[in-house]
């Protein structure tokens, strides 16, 4: 059996570059091995629709953004033809997995988890059992089709460890097969924020740019990170974005911006505004597909039913199997 690889994003608005860079490069680079290996893995890649209602939404944005995010996902690239692409809340499946999953899963160590308490901090009403289950979920959407490699951004790494715990606590009380997932990292797994603090965020304004956005909003955007009166020395947090940005995005000029910093000769808006332009030229086709898809409204019905139904088929097949192992079947 080929191997297997799973990855979502939550339905909570526009993927910004540090979703496209972590997540979404490393779903394209499994779906679309080197040349001439042929598909080496099967890719399953959802939008993570049940996982937007952990923490405080709105009923129709959430309606709007779990079809959004497949629209993001095929406009980079995603190919129906190559990888199930579908909507995680339209296999109920998981949520059912989860439930089995927190029978081997402590309250106490998910109370633990850093990801659980920056939530709880941002919205303290919100200490939930969903959002407490989060990390659980995650591990079901996963090992609900037996994959081994996940391709996110290095944020992500304490949940993939819950879901190796939860694999082997299972493998060993049910004698299931589940692997144990690794994170696909890719070169972009830490995109750090515009504002020269912390990572790039959709929670957080001014860190981020939309794979949406045009070049004079690009252009604006980066003229506005913070550097410093002369160039030289140690760079400070918001010149290291910018050469970090450089390196994923023009990496051939990377070293020649370098050189004139460490000379002192460099103009930072030059290279803003190289950078600018390096990043929009990336994103300038994906805008344009996804004009032509946002269009294309049964095309796109049509695939994510079609992707939906994929996904089911195989999820229905564990939750057998888990039931049986169980007792329960
Ligand atoms: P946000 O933090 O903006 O809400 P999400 O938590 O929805 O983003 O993340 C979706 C995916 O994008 C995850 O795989 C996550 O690791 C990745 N990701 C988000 N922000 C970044 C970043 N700044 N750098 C690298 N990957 C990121
Ligand atoms: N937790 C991920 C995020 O913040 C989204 C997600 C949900 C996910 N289920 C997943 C990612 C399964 C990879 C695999 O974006």
């Amino acid at each position: 059996m080929k191997k297997r690889v799973l990855s979502g994003i939550r339905a909570t608005g526009k993927l910004h570059l540090g979703n496209y860079l972590g997540a979404v490069r490393g779903m394209l680079e499994l779906q679309n091995p080197s040349a001439g290996t042929g598909q080496v893995y099967e890719t399953f890649y959802m939008v993570a629709d049940t996982h937007t209602i952990t923490t405080p939404y709105d009923i129709e944005e959430l309606r709007k953004n779990r079809r959004e995010v497949i629209i993001d996902y095929l406009a980079a690239g995603l190919d129906p033809q190559k990888s199930v692409i579908f909507q995680q809340s339209e296999v109920p499946e998981h949520i059912e997995l989860a439930f089995y999953f927190s029978s081997v899963t402590t309250i106490a160590k998910m109370q633990h988890l850093p990801t659980f308490k920056e939530k709880v901090k941002l919205h303290p009403q919100n200490a939930t059992m969903a959002l407490l289950n989060y990390p659980v979920l995650m591990a079901a959407d996963i090992l609900i089709y037996k994959a081994g490699l996940v391709p996110v951004g290095i944020d992500q790494e304490p949940h993939l460890e819950v879901a190796r715990e939860i694999a082997r606590r299972f493998n060993q009380d049910y004698k299931t097969d589940f692997p144990e997932p690794q994170r696909f990292k890719t070169e972009g797994e830490y995109v750090p924020s515009l504002t020269g603090e912390g990572k790039m965020s959709k929670s957080v304004e001014g860190s981020y740019i939309n794979l949406t956005d045009d070049l004079e909003t690009i252009r604006k955007k980066i003229r506005a990170v913070p550097t410093a009166d002369t160039s030289g020395g140690e760079m400070s947090e918001g010149i290291k974005t910018l050469f970090s940005l450089l390196k994923l995005f023009s990496v051939q000029s990377h070293d020649k911006f370098e050189k004139e910093y460490n000379s002192g000769r460099l103009q930072f808006v030059s290279l803003k505004d190289h950078l600018a332009e390096a990043i929009f030229k990336e994103l300038e086709p994906i805008q344009k597909e996804r004009k032509r898809l946002e269009q294309d409204t049964e095309y796109v019905d049509r695939i994510i039913k079609e992707g939906n139904q994929k996904a089911r088929e195989v999820a229905r097949r564990t939750i057998r199997e888990v039931r049986e192992k169980m007792g329960l079947g």
